[in-house]
């Protein structure tokens, strides 16, 4: 496989773990006897916020989908839809922040909603990244080149946004705290 698509690949598999860890906690947050430590759902909500607006998109966008319509102009159609896409769970995560805030701040109320905003944002961003897997990057594998590969590689490597001065290892770091905070089943965290 090549390395970008490896990437790629490996970012959807960390994206999907805290989605699938959210869903967890939000179901568990249902029973109103109990108070959610909020912090790890703020902080799983931060990770699917920022790390693919940050890092995971911008490769795609710039790098991967660029090159993609150089080479195969018919994929417009579906490279627009993708970055739509990206425009669209943008917005959909300020849904998911509203609902966490409410939550924490009229808990127990506000938690069947939440678990709702979760549940729709998980099935969008799960049918985005299959779209990607299954659509476009065959799309790739078959049209484009060594030279493209090297390029889209090199450009991946340096993996930071230098904008907000944030890097892939930053995102790992966050990634390992919220597997520590969280409760079981979902982390090594302890009980709420
Ligand atoms: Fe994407
Ligand atoms: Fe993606």
């Amino acid at each position: 496989m090549k390395d970008a698509i490896a990437v790629l690949k490996s970012e959807h598999r960390s994206i999907s773990a805290v989605l699938h860890g959210l869903k967890e906690l939000a179901r568990m947050a249902q029973d109103a006897t109990v108070r959610p430590r909020f912090q790890v759902l703020r902080s799983m909500l931060r990770y699917i916020d920022e790390y693919p607006e940050r890092l995971h998109h911008p490769k795609e966008d710039e790098h991967l989908f660029a090159r993609v319509l150089q080479r195969a102009p018919e994929a417009r159609a579906l490279v627009d839809q993708l970055q739509a896409e990206h425009r669209e769970g943008a917005q959909l995560i300020r849904e998911l922040e509203r609902a966490l805030l409410f939550f924490e701040e009229g808990w127990p109320l506000g938690a069947r909603e939440f678990a709702q905003a979760v549940e729709a944002y998980a099935e969008f961003h799960w049918m985005h990244m299959r779209k990607e897997e299954q659509e476009l990057l065959p799309i790739a594998e078959r049209v484009l080149t060594a030279g493209d590969w090297n390029a889209i590689d090199r450009a991946f490597a340096a993996n930071r946004d230098p904008v907000a001065d944030i890097e892939h290892r930053d995102y790992e770091k966050l990634f390992t705290r919220i597997a520590n905070l969280a409760p079981a089943p979902v982390g090594l965290g302890e009980r709420w």
